[in-house]
């Protein structure tokens, strides 16, 4: 596997976007007791980027799952990192990388409810409406993608590429 030759965002069109998710939960989260809950690890770069652009006052919190979906895809999900907080009757958004079949996003939003927050939000840069296997939708989404594979921002293709600023579609080598 290769990356495309272009990104298929620049780090600038990603911060252009994330500053205006932050506008709007600024917005909307005012005045409420907020934990903005970053998945990690490929909410990494997008959890970080989206509270500095916050006018609002959060306090933050990690995630970490790891889904086992092998080719059933059952959706089973374990939690490495449990969220640390208390999140009973916080205002809870999810800081998601990407949304795909949606089995990992289920899960986190069960696992934050059964705390019994007094809301909770999927924030996700990315989604992939055409992958979805459950009936899932992020209330703030950054950019709608095609179903391609895409790394970089945080995200990555066994490890690799995280680091990377922009954001590439993985191709198959040739
Ligand atoms: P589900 O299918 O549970 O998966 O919604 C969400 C998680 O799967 C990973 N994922 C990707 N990672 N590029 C990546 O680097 C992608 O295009 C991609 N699609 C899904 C990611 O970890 C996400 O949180
Ligand atoms: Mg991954």
């Amino acid at each position: 596997m290769k990356l495309s030759n272009t990104p298929l965002y620049t780090a600038s069109q990603i911060q252009q976007r994330v500053a205006s998710l932050a506008t709007q939960l600024s917005q909307d989260y005012q005045g409420r007791e907020v934990v903005a809950l970053i998945v990690l690890k490929g909410g990494l770069h997008f959890g970080s980027d989206l509270i500095r652009n916050l006018t609002i006052p959060v306090a933050v919190d990690f995630i970490r799952a790891k889904s086992y979906d092998g080719a059933a895809s059952t959706g089973i999900v374990e939690f490495l990192i449990p969220p640390s907080l208390p999140l009973n009757g916080k205002h809870v958004v999810i800081l998601e990388d990407i949304l795909d079949t949606g089995l990992t996003a289920r899960a986190i939003l069960e696992r934050v409810q059964a705390d019994r927050p007094a809301s909770v939000a999927i924030c996700s840069l990315f989604d992939k409406p055409a992958r979805r296997k459950v009936d899932l939708e992020g209330q703030y989404i950054g950019f709608e993608l095609d179903d391609h594979f895409v790394v970089g921002y945080g995200m990555d293709y066994e490890e690799q590429y995280r680091e990377l600023p922009d954001v590439y579609v993985l191709e198959p080598s040739d």
